[in-house]
């Protein structure tokens, strides 16, 4: 909102200055002399501009957006800005409403005209129907926002509200006070030339911002209250990465908001495939690289819980292995964070012309993978930049790991009251990721720092967390480039070859069938000269005695086996960061290896 200035063209930069975060539409919207004029398109911001003249809407007061899909797919309706049925309303939303289908049946059956698929629409309607029962715009806002349930940073103008309305639930959101008006953004980037004083909004304020400044009331206290301005002397690179060195760090430290996001997906969805799952003559998870970790962690998950075998598959052995007999009964799971990679979309395709049926998990919506899947679900991590997969990883294996569930009440394989503390855990798993990264970066750090230099590295569990160490070592070698190997037997053979000096990193899950071994195979190690790292759960004496050094995680020893890969693998994308920080390489940028990307 600026005085005497019009404030398209600022937002248009504002946008483009957030793109590095990913985009798959974008948007404007302002107010001029009590009228809203909107325009949005498909596409990266530069040709929607080529097309729209994004920066020539006229006003002072306005708001855009750059969106990364999370329901409904990147079409120019589901574009942000939303409106209201008048046209009075313009809204913007960064997050996930949770409630949004019940609370649309609601509005429509009032009357109100959806116009797109997203969450994000009901926020206007919603306030139209406040003001319609008489409330003003910004008590209207208030009520609407009670009514939300999930993640939401909005930005809201009214044609006859000379300001803006801002909320923050569980998603970023910031204010920057320039010398010639405000501004409001889910990053610091997009305004960073214009100020560098900021206000740090938390959940559930609702900032009124006017002419003269703003105030801020809280939703959830229903209390005034004041946020202090503070000045920020990053420069644009640091803002982009919220003061983190790397994206990866940042991406690590994200983990627990992302694996909340999959504690809000569309179950009925999930139970879909579930029951496709369950009913498959046979089943496949195919998938590359990390996905496919996810997959081969999931596939124990779904023999021990589910009784089923869903068998996982790197995608591009699929066609060789599979290939001739996959038919009408089979059904495919492909898993792809970029729902994009050549490998596994061969494996779809083929699949899928001899009739079988196609499911998806993957964090891009609109990705080809979402176009041919019958049944698929978004992972809802956000745009992931660091090449290094990590946050989508643990997103990956929470929502395969609820699959598996599903599919064991379905199944019947198991009862009430095993669901109930199996749901308990993966509800648990957010603060846990918290609680792990934070008690254990330090000594990683410290364990990252000593062993920077070893030339060999192993990466030993078995069970479900063998899936841990192929991921630990991949990704190690992705960014450190160290030599190394994953394995769930640390046999004397193996142990001469890497020799003395090398490191031995052992996964040591409280319980798992094979732990005895495990615990023998990491004091053979150290009696041959290897140097053993071990990762175990609290409590765990005997991982002690076999290691040099322990690193303990605060998870609880009864935590189940099948869901210990994700804490387990946290501690694991610290250490292969910080020796690739420490070798004075960059992790964001490994050599030969990029990001596969979706931009239509
Ligand atoms: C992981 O760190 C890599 N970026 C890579 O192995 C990746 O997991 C693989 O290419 C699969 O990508 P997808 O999940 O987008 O299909």
């Amino acid at each position: 909102m600026m005085k005497g200035r019009r404030v398209a063209p600022m937002i248009l930069e504002g946008l483009k200055r957030l793109e590095y975060r990913g985009y798959d539409s974008c948007g404007e919207a302002t107010v001029h002399e009590g009228r809203l004029y909107v325009k949005k398109g498909v596409g990266e911001i530069d040709k929607v501009h080529a097309e729209l003249r994004l920066d020539d809407l006229p006003g002072e007061i306005g708001v855009g957006h750059t969106r990364w899909a999370t329901h409904g797919a990147p079409t120019k309706e589901n574009a942000h800005p939303h409106t209201d049925c008048e046209g009075k309303i313009a809204v913007v939303h960064n997050g996930i409403i949770e409630n949004f289908l019940e609370l649309r049946k609601e509005l429509e059956a009032r009357g109100h005209i959806f116009k797109s698929k997203t969450d994000t629409e009901v926020v206007p309607h919603l306030i139209e129907e406040f003001m319609r029962e008489g409330l003003g715009f910004v008590e209207a806002v208030i009520e609407a926002v009670r009514r939300l349930k999930g993640s939401f940073a909005l930005a809201i103008i009214h044609t006859d509200f000379e300001g803006m309305v801002c909320v923050k639930m569980e998603s970023p959101l910031v204010l920057g006070i320039g010398r010639d008006g405000i501004y409001v953004a889910s990053d610091i980037p997009a305004f960073l030339p214009y100020t560098n004083v900021v206000v740090q909004l938390e959940d559930g304020d609702v900032a009124i911002i006017r002419p003269g400044g703003f105030e801020v009331l809280n939703f959830l206290t229903g209390k005034w209250v004041k946020r202090k301005p503070r000045v920020i002397d990053w420069t644009a690179d640091m803002a982009q990465k919220e003061g983190y060195p790397h994206f990866m760090l940042k991406e690590i430290h994200e983990q627990p908001k992302c694996l909340r996001n999959t504690l809000r997906l569309d179950k009925r969805y999930l139970t879909m495939m579930a029951d496709l799952l369950c009913s498959a003559q046979e089943a496949f998870m195919v998938a590359c690289g990390t996905s496919y970790h996810a997959c081969l962690a999931a596939s124990y998950a779904m023999s021990k819980l589910a009784k089923k075998a869903v068998h996982p598959v790197i995608a591009s052995e699929f066609i060789e292995n599979y290939g001739a007999f996959v038919g009408p009964r089979s059904v495919l799971l492909a898993v792809s964070q970029s729902g994009e990679t050549a490998d596994t979309l061969e494996a779809v395709e083929h699949a899928r012309r001899r009739g079988a049926t196609i499911l998806g998990i993957t964090n891009v919506l609109g990705s080809k993978l979402t176009r041919v899947a019958k049944v698929y679900v978004c992972q809802q991590s956000g745009p992931e930049i660091g090449v290094a997969a990590t946050k989508t990883y643990t997103a990956q294996l929470s929502v395969l790991s609820q699959l598996a569930i599903l599919m064991a009440e379905r199944r019947g394989k198991i009862g009430h009251v095993e669901a109930e503390e199996l749901w308990k855990w993966i509800h648990a798993l957010p603060d846990m990721a918290e609680e792990v990264i934070r008690a254990t970066e330090k000594d990683v750090i410290k364990l990252a720092d000593e062993h920077a230099s070893v030339e060999k590295f192993a990466f030993v569990s078995s069970g479900v967390n063998l899936a841990t160490a192929l991921e630990g070592r991949l990704k190690l070698l992705e960014i450190a480039y160290a030599p190394s190997i994953a394995t769930s037997r640390l046999d004397g053979i193996l142990t001469d070859c890497l020799g003395d000096g090398s490191v031995a990193i052992f996964v040591f899950p409280s319980s798992g069938s094979a732990r005895k071994e495990l615990l023998d195979e990491a004091g053979m190690a150290r009696d041959k000269g290897l140097k053993v790292i071990a990762l175990a759960q609290e409590g765990d004496e005997e991982a002690k005695e076999v290691s040099d050094e322990l690193l303990v995680l605060p998870v609880p020893p009864e935590m189940p086996e099948v869901l210990t890969p994700l804490p387990f693998i946290l501690p694991l994308q610290m250490f292969a960061y910080y020796v690739s920080v420490k070798r004075g390489l960059n992790p964001d940028k490994p050599r030969n290896l990029a990001k596969s990307v979706t931009v239509k």
